[in-house]
């Protein structure tokens, strides 16, 4: 029931470490964040700092006391403390403050647990590391709209079922996914306003009977506001499985980039050339030239999904308020981010510098009898007869397997229509004009289309609505980085 203090915890003179060591090795071993918690290192410091100055404050510690542990802080934080057999990075800073300071360095835990500490510490960790993600985002978005601007005229093919459909342009389809990316960096930053809010002062879920000021720390800390129940503030993690999921959905759509990527650089599509800085070779085929990078982006979108099951599985069905399963989840928070961000990293250099076949892209745009669906809207255009209509004209001469011309439309309009097209003022040049991949385009102008005048309007308000966004993620970074050089400073 009530634990022996032979076994474990901070010793008053910081240096004896009798207890912990009565703990069998691997039992230390087992029990230990020590790995995951070096991402947590440099906010745990803010976080005490936070803590004591507001403990100052509120007069629950001297000054003297306060700016003696600020000064051991600073020390720590240079060597850059490594953890030794305690159990975690937040009892290894206690130590090493009780051990500098003396038995006065003891004080700054009060009012405190390690449960509110560490849902602080993640917190800030991560915030740090969603601003990184969201930038390195914007560049990719930028990279794609800017490449899409120079690609309004390159037709492609366009697919559905991975059958040629009908044609597009190289920028309709770069702007489908910067699209789809926009929507990934929207979401991050609905999930930052969650991220950014403080547990601090929760103590271990029933706050404290200390005078503590809650909202003082929060604010030092450069939160936007309180987790404010103090049993919630422990013992939720969601807002790390709201993160891992927006991360899952990002990696889904970067998948999707990733697969047309090592498809289009096969020799059956040949739509482009990997660059060789995103490429390697084979070690038995001289002639190789794989799509590594494409490939792992692909494959790690199977890890980060990993990471949001496994952090799922651990937080389902645990009871209020703090359970030990909370440090499993941290670990796969920081993989996850990890892999996102150099999934997005990777894509980013690999898609700037991605040699396009435009001849082979624009030549392929045209078969598979592409332009089926407009030669059909022609019929209707020209004749006024019903798209059904035309589209089982179209249908019977599509299976020729060769190029249409007149008099086979005419043929297979009297089937299906009872009338020759030709008689009605369907000729030659509509028919051709109708079969050309170029002018498919062109007249697909609607709102969203691949029209050039349309793409090139969406690549526009696309670059500054994303140099709007940059300054958004700027000021966000501000903010925090504001709050806590000020803090740094104080003593
Ligand atoms: N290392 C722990 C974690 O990551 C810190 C909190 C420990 N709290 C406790 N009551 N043992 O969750």
């Amino acid at each position: 029931m009530f634990r022996d203090q032979r076994l474990g915890g901070i010793t008053l003179d910081g240096k004896r470490d009798g207890s912990t060591a009565t703990l069998p090795e691997y039992v230390l071993e087992f029990l230990s964040s020590k790995e995951a918690d070096r991402r947590i290192f440099e906010a745990d410091l803010l976080v005490d700092r936070a803590h004591l100055i507001m403990l100052k404050e509120q007069g629950l510690v001297s000054a003297e006391t306060c700016s003696r542990i600020i000064d051991v802080l600073d020390k720590l934080e240079e060597r850059d403390l490594r953890v030794g057999n305690e159990e975690d990075v937040h009892e290894a800073i206690e130590k090493q403050v009780i051990a500098l300071v003396g038995p006065e360095g003891g004080r700054m835990h009060t009012g405190r647990s390690r449960n509110d500490e560490v849902a602080t510490c993640i917190r800030l960790a991560q915030r740090d590391q969603m601003l990184d993600l969201m930038n390195e985002l914007i560049s990719l978005i930028k990279t794609l709209l800017d490449l899409a601007g120079k690609n309004t005229e390159t037709i492609i093919p366009g697919y559905t079922h991975t059958q040629h459909a009908q044609p597009t342009t190289l920028a309709h389809h770069l702007l489908a996914h910067a699209d789809s990316y926009a929507r990934d960096l929207e979401r991050l930053k609905e999930a930052y306003m969650r991220v950014n809010q403080s547990p601090l002062g929760a103590a271990a879920f029933a706050s404290t009977g200390f005078n503590i000021n809650r909202q003082r720390t929060c604010q030092l800390l450069g939160f936007d506001g309180l987790v404010e129940n103090s049993m919630d503030a422990v013992s939720t993690r969601d807002f790390i499985l709201e993160v891992l999921s927006d991360l899952s959905i990002l990696m889904v759509n970067l998948s999707r980039l990733a697969e047309e990527i090592i498809l289009w650089s096969t020799s059956e599509f040949g739509y482009l050339e990997l660059d060789n800085r995103f490429a390697s070779t084979s070690s038995i085929m001289p002639q190789k030239k794989n799509p590594d990078t494409a490939e792992l982006a692909r494959g790690k979108t199977g890890s980060v999904i990993g990471s949001l099951v496994s952090a799922l599985s651990i937080c389902k069905a645990l009871p209020m308020s703090y359970n030990r399963d909370l440090q499993e989840v941290t670990p796969h928070l920081w993989r996850g981010m990890d892999w996102a961000r150099s999934t997005v990293r990777i894509l980013n250099g690999c898609v700037s510098t991605l040699k396009f076949n435009k001849a082979r892209l624009e030549e392929s745009s045209a078969s598979g009898f592409s332009t089926a669906t407009e030669l059909a809207d022609s019929l209707v255009r020209i004749t006024g007869m019903p798209f059904r209509i035309a589209h089982l004209i179209v249908g019977r001469i599509a299976a020729s397997g060769h190029k249409p011309n007149l008099p086979e439309l005419d043929t297979a309009a009297m089937e299906f229509a009872g009338f020759r097209p030709s008689e009605h003022g369907f000729s030659v040049e509509i028919l051709e004009k109708a079969l050309d991949p170029r002018s498919n385009v062109a007249l697909r102008s609607n709102t969203g289309g691949p029209a050039p005048t349309e793409t090139k309007r969406m690549v526009s308000d696309r670059l500054t609505t994303i140099d709007e966004e940059k300054d958004r993620i700027s000021e966000m970074r501000s903010r925090v980085d504001n709050a806590l050089d000020a803090l740094k400073n104080m003593r």
